[in-house]
């Protein structure tokens, strides 16, 4: 039987523009190179759609408004195969939107207006605990109290708990997640939490101690960009390096390799070769435009590692 997470986390529709450089203060600049595009985005919806691609039975718990954005995303979400019993349509609020500015080489600015996504509540979260989890999944776009709920839901019911820590902020208390099994944060939000650059190996692994220190997790692993991943046990640490592919858009690559990462460990899979996987998985979305619209299923991930002959 398929394993089944439940995602706790936002929904956005995403604005993409592409141009070749972000203008600077003042300036304004015509790019026509590239149309806007409208795209189903928000951390937990792409992650949710990853989890979805993989294969896993994929429940999400988040909040749009009762609005043309929220309808369009709840009917992708739907093709998608995704429960959304515990999507609510929030009448006070509006659907989250994201701008995000790409450059030519991939690299993203985003700036998030969270509308609906600030109301999801713990009692959302409780309601969606009964469709009987084996794992809940959850990142930090949300308020903190129903991540907290959903932490304190999940340890009662001795359901793991999987954490893709972004967006962070400096005072975000830690120490409050309880028991976690994997906790993944990318560059930013490793900076953020420990203040210290995981910019080297040495770094990387003085990161992985202070945030071993902060939370209780089995696994940390570390997203590094270019640079690949870093995974910690608490005792020894794997240096993954990332899958050579074109560079076109590096939105939601994080997202989806967490999610993938996740699919692959509650399959069954060591963390190391659920991390490969995930890198793989990675690898496809920046090498494609949009944050959902790049998101691959297993099928083109297992593609992708026969045909680099792993
Ligand atoms: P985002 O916020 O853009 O969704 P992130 O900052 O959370 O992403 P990253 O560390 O940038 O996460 O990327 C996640 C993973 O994607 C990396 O660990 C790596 O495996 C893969 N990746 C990122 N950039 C590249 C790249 N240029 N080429 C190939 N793989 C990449
Ligand atoms: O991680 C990428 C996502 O961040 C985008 O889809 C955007 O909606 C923001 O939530």
């Amino acid at each position: 039987m398929k394993p089944r997470v439940l995602v706790v986390s936002s929904a956005n529709m995403d604005m993409v523009q592409r141009m070749k450089r972000i203008p600077s203060p003042g300036e304004t600049v015509l790019e026509n190179s590239h149309a806007p595009a409208y795209n189903p985005g928000g951390k937990g919806a792409n992650s949710a759609v990853a989890f979805a691609r993989m294969g896993v039975d994929t429940v999400f718990c988040a909040r749009v408004g009762k609005d043309q954005n929220g309808a369009r995303l709840r009917a992708v979400y739907e093709k998608e195969g995704i429960d959304t019993r515990f999507l609510v349509a929030d009448p006070a609020r509006a659907t989250g939107f994201a701008s995000i500015l790409v450059e030519d080489d991939g690299a993203n600015r985003i700036i998030v207006y969270p509308g609906a996504n600030l109301a999801l509540s713990s009692d959302d979260v409780e309601e969606a605990l009964t469709c009987l989890p084996d794992a809940v999944y959850l990142q930090f776009e949300v308020p903190d109290e129903p991540v907290f709920a959903a932490t304190r839901f999940a340890a009662e019911k001795h359901i793991p708990v999987f954490i893709d820590a972004g967006p962070a902020r400096e005072d975000f208390p830690l120490e409050e997640l309880g028991e976690v099994e994997i906790f993944s944060p990318n560059e930013t939000e490793t900076y953020l939490f420990t203040g210290i650059r995981p910019n080297n190996k040495d770094n990387c692994l003085r990161a992985c101690i202070r945030l071993a220190s902060r939370v209780k997790a089995k696994f940390i692993v570390l997203k590094l960009g270019s640079r690949g991943s870093y995974v910690y046990d608490g005792k020894f640490f794997h240096i993954i390096p990332c899958v050579d592919m074109p560079v076109v858009d590096t939105t939601a690559a994080g997202d989806v390799f967490t999610a993938a990462l996740v699919s692959q460990y509650v399959a069954g899979e060591g963390i190391v070769d659920a991390a490969r996987f995930a890198t793989y998985a990675a690898a496809i979305s920046v090498s494609r435009a949009g944050a959902y619209p790049s998101i691959p299923t297993f099928a083109e991930t297992a593609a992708l590692i026969r045909e680099r002959d792993v």
